[in-house]
């Protein structure tokens, strides 16, 4: 069985094909099938005179999403965006479909397709964001691979909170407080006395109650880790990812950019260096901008479109105030009130795709904002260790594989961007 992206090969040849009709009409003699892979998309022509009888009547039988099997020979059709189309010899169907598949070329609201959401995944608009979505996580291990970075694998299952206690998923399986992690960050610090640079990719989890475009309660965060980093390094770090990312992308997925209607020069200005900006700063222009945010508060939702939207550059956000951070990153030695930590904000409105921070390697440091945070040092003690053994300066950062996507995608919600979404009012299907 060949697939549809490689029929330039077939000019003139038979191949065979399998797949899904999305579409169909017929004219009498003629049946116009629109064939679907998961490669790509095809007409292919079935002409009554060239097929059995008995196949024909039953090729009249299908509902939109049958499964068939044809051969064919490839048609130059300059017409058609493939460039080509197959004039079919012999098909077989697998399954007629029944005729009330839910989703039909008329406008469905969001709540009906999510809800199915395993059908819906079948369109091509969704197709394509998985494609962008698969690339995105290929260069992702493609850059680290060649930065020299080993692939550390972190737990789900934890006893310590990564990311504050507010928004955690807390298990009752062994017999004391369990959560399903945040954040896979306090392990890689562990793994860099092993392997110096690391990352880890997978799904995370956050009890979030808030209902925003930004927000799922799992998502796939990348976290990376780097001993003798410091905040500025780390930066350079992100810098050089997101660039390699969107150029893979750029590369590999104008057709499904394309057909998510994606404008695509904002992305071809994705390089460093991007713009650097302290907490500080920024809260200044957005008071500017008619923002009320105070001089020691994090950044909203509307702040961060409000930001972003003014530049075509992806914005670090450096110095963060000390009380809306983590207790786990490093105070900035010239003030103290502050951290030396950035976040990274998509232009477009899009707004933070990566948090990341220079970590505190004093133990006594370290140990006194634990408890100053009322956090239990008791489960971090292993955590604790790695400032006893060796300690060294270190730094690392994380991204949500969603926000990205939904950026370089244009998505309005970053629901879209995932398979199967889980939020707080959704865990189906
Ligand atoms: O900024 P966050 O909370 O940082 C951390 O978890 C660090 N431990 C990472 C590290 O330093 N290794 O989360 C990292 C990124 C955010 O920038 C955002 O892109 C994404 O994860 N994110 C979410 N994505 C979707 N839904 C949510 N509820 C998200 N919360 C964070
Ligand atoms: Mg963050």
């Amino acid at each position: 069985m060949e697939s549809i992206k490689n029929l330039k090969e077939y000019l003139g040849k038979e191949v065979e094909l399998g797949g899904w009709i999305y579409n169909f009409r017929s004219s009498g003699k003629i049946m116009f099938l629109q064939l679907r892979d998961g490669s790509g998309f095809i007409q292919c022509v079935v002409e009554k005179e060239k097929i059995n009888e008995e196949k024909w009547n039953n090729l009249q039988k299908i509902n939109i999403e049958a499964s068939i099997k044809l051969k064919g020979i490839v048609k130059e059709d300059k017409r058609s965006e493939t460039g080509f189309e197959i004039s079919v010899t012999d098909f077989d169907i697998l399954n007629y479909s029944n005729e009330d598949y839910p989703i039909s070329k008329k406008e469905h609201g969001v709540d009906f397709l999510m809800d199915n959401r395993h059908l819906w995944l079948r369109s091509r608009r969704q197709w394509a964001i998985q494609k962008i979505r698969n690339t995105v996580i290929n260069a992702t291990y493609e850059y680290f691979q060649k930065e020299g970075f080993t692939k550390i694998d972190s737990p789900i299952l934890t006893a310590n909170a990564c990311e504050g206690t507010t928004e955690l998923f807390e298990i009752d399986y062994f017999g004391r407080p369990a959560y399903l992690s945040q954040s896979g960050q306090l392990y890689l610090e562990a793994a860099i006395f092993s392997v110096g640079k690391c990352f880890d990719f997978g799904p995370v989890f956050r009890a979030e109650k808030s209902k925003t475009r930004r927000h799922l309660t799992e998502f796939w965060m990348m976290d990376a880790e780097m001993a003798f980093y410091d905040y500025i390094d780390n930066m350079r770090v992100q810098e050089e990812l997101i660039t390699h990312i969107v150029e893979k992308v750029l590369e590999n997925n104008r057709k499904e950019l394309e057909l998510l209607e994606r404008n695509i020069e904002p992305l071809e200005k994705i390089k460093p260096p991007f713009i650097v900006k302290t907490h500080a700063e920024v809260v200044n222009e957005l008071r500017a901008m008619g923002s009320d945010i105070k001089e020691y508060d994090d950044m909203g939702g509307d702040d961060e479109t409000m930001l972003t939207k003014k530049y075509d550059k992806p914005i670090f956000v450096t110095k963060y105030p000390k009380e809306v951070k983590a207790f786990y990153m490093k105070p900035d030695p010239d003030d103290p009130k502050r951290v030396l930590c950035s976040d990274l904000l998509a232009p477009e409105g899009y707004g933070e795709i990566i948090g990341g921070s220079q970590r505190e390697e004093d133990y006594d440091k370290l140990l006194a904002r634990i408890n100053e945070m009322k956090l239990d040092p008791k489960v971090f003690s292993w955590y604790l260790d790695l400032r006893k053994y060796g300690s060294v300066p270190h730094s690392g950062f994380g991204y949500g594989l969603e926000r990205i996507v939904a950026w370089i995608c244009g998505l309005e919600h970053i629901r879209e961007s995932i398979p199967f979404p889980r939020t707080l009012q959704r865990l189906e299907p």
